[in-house]
């Protein structure tokens, strides 16, 4: 793959542990010749400490996708590392505990707001706060479950994917005059430290390890970062607005 992101300089967010999908996504687009920056969230010590991990240590940068002022300052930020981006990567979720694991019918407006916000909305927050260092146009990417169907734990978390996707076709529409595409990838489940945080995740995994016609590895999100590295290339010029689904097939078959 070295090559495919030769001379691309790419802000991830989303790296929080080695599992993190934003990590396997940061190492493979260092290996393939991209330049990255990182944002991270909340324990910033273990954020740097994870991305000196990577094979070539990575700046990083406090954002919480919710705060204004943070996202404001962003572009400056990003300058003190690169001089523009080609690319950026979203790989952010977050509901509390009571929008999961059953509980969609008991959920409260406040909490559900807030996996919506982090979850959603942050994707066009992400993307307009990064306009000003993609005059030439660029890639955005972000990481979906599907929300096509109905699943058994994922409740609200399944309404902001919903979202996400819808506003992945808008932002697709609204960033194209700009030269700016937006896609993103469908993965299977990944035992990460969001996916750990869902009562019942357990009942995914099984099934996908099932009835996958590929097969499906829980801790392997590599299959995962090389779609989203793929679309962040040249190789997807005129693709916008699309879910490629990185799932071991499982979307495609019936039980
Ligand atoms: N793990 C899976 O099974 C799976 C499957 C499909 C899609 N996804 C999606 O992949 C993305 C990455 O999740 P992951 O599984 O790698 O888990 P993860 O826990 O490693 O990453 C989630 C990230 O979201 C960040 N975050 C939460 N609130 C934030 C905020 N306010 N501002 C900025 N960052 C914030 C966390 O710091 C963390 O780095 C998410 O969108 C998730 O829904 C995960």
């Amino acid at each position: 793959m070295s090559g495919l992101l030769e001379g691309k300089r790419l802000l991830v967010t989303g790296v929080i542990t080695d599992a993190s999908i934003a990590f396997s996504v940061a190492k493979v687009a260092q290996e393939s010749g991209a330049e990255i920056v990182l944002t991270g969230y909340g324990r910033m010590s273990l954020v740097e400490r994870i991305a000196k991990r990577l094979p070539k240590p990575a700046p990083v940068i406090e954002l919480d996708v919710t705060d204004e002022e943070q996202l404001a300052s962003l572009p400056d930020h990003v300058r003190k590392h690169v001089d523009g981006l080609d690319g950026i990567v979203h790989s952010i979720a977050f509901g509390p505990q009571s929008v999961l694991g059953g509980e969609f019918l008991n959920a409260g407006w406040e909490d559900v707001s807030k996996a919506l916000q982090v979850s959603t909305f942050s994707y066009k927050s992400l993307a307009t706060a990064c306009l000003p260092l993609m005059p030439d146009g660029g890639s955005i990417v972000g990481l979906t479950f599907d929300a096509t169907l109905a699943w058994p734990v994922y409740d609200w978390m399944g309404v902001a994917k919903a979202g996400l996707e819808s506003a992945s076709r808008y932002l697709a529409l609204h960033l194209g005059p700009k030269g700016i595409r937006s896609n993103l990838v469908s993965a299977g489940p990944l035992r990460t430290m969001a996916a750990k945080s869902i009562p019942g995740f357990e009942k995914f995994e099984e099934a996908w390890v099932e009835r996958s016609p590929l097969g499906w590895d829980l801790d392997d999100a590599e299959p995962a970062a090389r779609a989203v590295c793929a679309l962040l290339s040249d190789w997807f010029p005129a693709t916008s607005g699309e879910v490629i689904h990185v799932d071991g097939g499982f979307h495609a078959v019936g039980t």
